[in-house]
């Protein structure tokens, strides 16, 4: 990569601090603080608009090339130093047999300096070991292991050389193998044991890396005897097995909410996972349980992955000092390099005590994490050939990032084994969040860039907003919302933690007022790592538009425990909340406007529609030329939307590219599309809620690409400004 970077945090407080992580192949690079208004470089668009920062940090760095080491691992240091005999059982269940190299199931040390190192080489076992000064030897178990079936797999080395390897599956029908032979059996000394890589030092860097799950590693001072080694595959507890010679058993899932997990033999020797395995993942003993937490000693397995990436850990290169006065908004470091710029995005939020206007942005990063570095126009998802989309056309960055592996997915790709991410971490160079990035599927702004749209338009009508993020909602909860009257919403705010919930139905039971700009909101729960914040989990469940979803079993979310999947299944359907819900998606040349409701109405629809004369509003804009497009919600009794929810304006004329939601489809049947279903629409909605509180849902991830069409004036950007204006002014609503 020619030059990018990241920021230690999304979000950062006036008066406090954020580093800023550089990469670089220039001799230098040139940083200065910038404020975002607008991202869209596109011609018919407003423009990019930034305006300079005065800061210290403003200058030249020396650059230097930062290197990106993802792939998941175990690592228990404190290793006594050993004798010449050891054995080793653990579970496998493999899922890349086809591997160009070696995967390693156990290691400890280098292998020619005296260690060990157990792995998989063309779908089969080798044991490696080694006697110092660079001599080693081998031993492989001529059978194959299945991909995606549990194995019990032992190795061990006699103090006088004798070594055997041995697996069986668990089910029937049994495939085994085993080997025996002479290897080195050489002492080793102090050290580090490694699970699912290689580690060579203890201060190394883990290589090698496995795909696929390992359950109940045990390490032993002698090998085990037959009728040892049955006892193991049937279940044998470590009481019963070679007690006195157990040098340490794991329990791999014993804490999933961290990254650390436990010794079961009393030696203490605990370990602690690298680069965020996925945990609450079934093993080898799971009965069918559905819910981890109510059946832990059925997920002791971690599921590793050569791809896992939980933090980049670069170095920093500058660390900005907010300034206690800077005011609220979407900054960025702008990096220049040779012929080469950069924007690292970081939103200062207002004061942590205070708020300094009374309209405050909810800027959707945790939807920003869900699709960071997203690789779904490069990796063989189909969606090319499947017409989905009217056309794809790449973003420059998205031929940068493909060859960029090491800096992680998001949670729209796929594992190199096929599975599904489950974990996004903020802690990496994103390429796609970026004020100008273009997403390939609207051929035009998606995320920070779109919501920039709204950033701009605030400006241009006059109104003072602080910005926040779904972070600093997820963590400040009600007493940061309830500092503002009005609250607006992203574009595509569809990750919400419970905690996030939780503050937005307080604040709007107290008369709280939101503007739910956006599609396909409150749609994923989501949670945070509790140790790393800047990590956020998700499950897909088993329904929902999706493009994976979560093995049997694996429903619940490591971090909290809690059922993952779409809050609409976990009661808490958005149609409740905010008066629609998701009803369809589409990624067509062009998006429909909205007609008036027929019935719209009386006080509310007067004050809505003041000034309002297109008919239809809205077919126009920056993202596929109409405001009703991309992700869209309706409203729907039947999930939720309560009565006195007011429907003011719908989009009509959507083409065969929306078909109805898959979570609302109980039967196929022929009519699911645009042009037929009468449910494939986006419904402008108004809602009183407690205390003369409301929520304004104009549901439609293309909205806000329409308010700068004709300098600012149209009837989207009228609308938008006569709801943000009567929530800003009027006490009590008429009615
Ligand atoms: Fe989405």
């Amino acid at each position: 990569m020619k030059l990018t970077g990241y920021a230690e945090h999304l979000s950062v407080a006036p008066g406090e601090s954020v580093s800023f992580m550089v990469s670089t192949e220039e001799e230098s690079f040139a940083a200065e603080i910038v404020r975002l208004f607008h991202g869209d470089r596109r011609p018919r668009s407003p423009g990019f608009k930034q305006e300079p920062v005065g800061s210290p940090v403003n200058g030249t760095y020396p650059g230097r090339r930062q290197e990106t080491f993802d792939g998941s691992c175990g690592l228990v240091p404190g290793l006594p130093a050993r004798g010449p005999e050891f054995a080793l059982s653990l579970w496998v269940f493999p899922t890349t047999l086809e591997w160009p190299t070696a995967q390693c199931l156990v290691s400890r040390a280098a292998v020619d300096g005296g260690g060990f190192s157990l792995d998989i080489e063309g779908g089969h076992l080798v044991l490696r070991t080694g006697a110092g000064a660079g001599e080693a030897a081998q031993l492989a178990v001529a059978e194959g292991l299945v991909e995606g079936r549990w194995h019990f797999v032992y190795a061990g080395v006699e103090a006088g050389g004798g070594a055997r390897i041995e697996f069986r599956t668990l089910d029937w029908p049994v495939v085994s193998g085993s080997a025996t032979g002479d290897l080195p059996a050489p002492a080793a000394a102090a050290g580090t044991l490694a699970i699912a890589a290689q580690l060579d030092a203890p201060d190394a860097r883990p290589t090698a890396h496995f795909n696929g799950k390992i359950a109940a590693p045990r390490l032993y001072s002698r090998v085990l005897t037959d009728r040892e080694r049955v006892a193991l595959v049937q279940g044998a507890g470590t009481e019963l097995v070679a007690r006195e010679a157990l040098v340490g058993a794991w329990n791999l899932g014993s804490d999933p909410a961290r990254d650390t997990f436990a010794d079961q033999s009393g030696h203490g020797l605990s370990g602690k996972l690298v680069n965020r395995p996925e945990a609450a993942v079934t093993d080898h003993r799971w009965d069918g349980t559905v819910d981890w937490t109510t059946r832990p000693e059925h997920y002791e397995a971690v599921f590793f992955h050569s791809d896992d990436l939980a933090d980049a850990e670069w170095e920093e290169d500058f660390r900005w000092e907010v300034p206690a006065d800077l005011p609220s908004g979407v900054y960025a470091a702008w990096l220049k390099a040779g012929d080469r710029e950069d924007h690292i995005p970081i939103v200062v939020r207002p004061p942590r005590d205070r708020a300094t206007a009374r309209v405050g942005v909810l800027m959707p990063t945790f939807t920003y994490l869900a699709y960071a570095n997203e690789r779904m126009s490069e990796e063989p998802q189909g969606f090319e050939e499947s017409g989905i989309f009217a056309a794809i056309e790449p973003d420059p960055r998205e031929a940068e990032l493909g060859e960029h592996p090491e800096y992680g997915r998001s949670l729209y790709d796929l594992h190199a084994d096929g599975r599904g991410v489950s974990y996004s971490s903020a802690r990496r160079p994103i390429l796609n969040l970026r004020p100008d990035y273009t997403w390939w599927g609207v051929r035009a702004p998606r995320h920070l860039g779109a919501d920039l749209y709204l950033t701009d338009w605030l400006r241009e009508k006059g109104f003072e907003s602080d910005t926040f993020t779904d972070h600093d909602l997820h963590f400040d909860g009600v007493a940061l919302l309830s500092r503002y009257k009005v609250i607006v919403t992203g574009g595509h705010p569809e990750y919400w933690s419970a905690a996030m919930l939780d503050a937005l139905q307080a604040y709007l039971d107290v008369g709280g007022r939101l503007m739910y700009l956006g599609g396909n909101g409150f749609y994923w729960v989501t949670s945070v790592d509790p140790t790393s914040p800047h990590i956020i989990e998700i499950r897909r469940g088993y329904a929902g538009v999706r493009v994976w979803e979560s093995e049997p079993g694996e429903y619940n979310h490591a971090t909290t425990g809690e059922r993952g999947g779409l809050w609409r299944h976990r009661g808490r359907s958005p149609n409740a909340l905010v008066g629609v819900g998701f009803a369809s998606q589409g990624f067509g040349n062009t998006a429909p406007g909205y007609e008036r409701a027929p019935d719209a109405s009386g006080p509310i629809a007067d004050l809505v529609f003041e000034g309002v004369t297109e008919k239809p509003f809205g077919d126009y804009g920056l993202v596929m030329d109409g405001a009703g497009g991309d992700e869209v919600d309706r409203a729907d009794p039947a999930y939720g939307t309560p009565a006195h929810a007011i429907v003011l304006a719908s989009t009509t004329g959507h083409d065969e590219h929306y078909q109805l939601t898959v979570e609302d489809v109980m039967m196929t049947t022929p009519g699911l599309g645009g042009p037929e279903n009468p449910k494939v629409r986006s419904d402008v909605v108004f809602m009183e809620t407690p205390r003369n509180g409301a929520v304004f849902s104009a549901p439609a991830i293309s909205w806000r690409a329409s308010l700068s069409h004709n300098g600012y004036e149209n009837d989207v950007s009228r609308i938008t400004e006569n709801v943000l204006r009567a929530f800003l002014e009027v006490e009590e609503w008429p009615g």
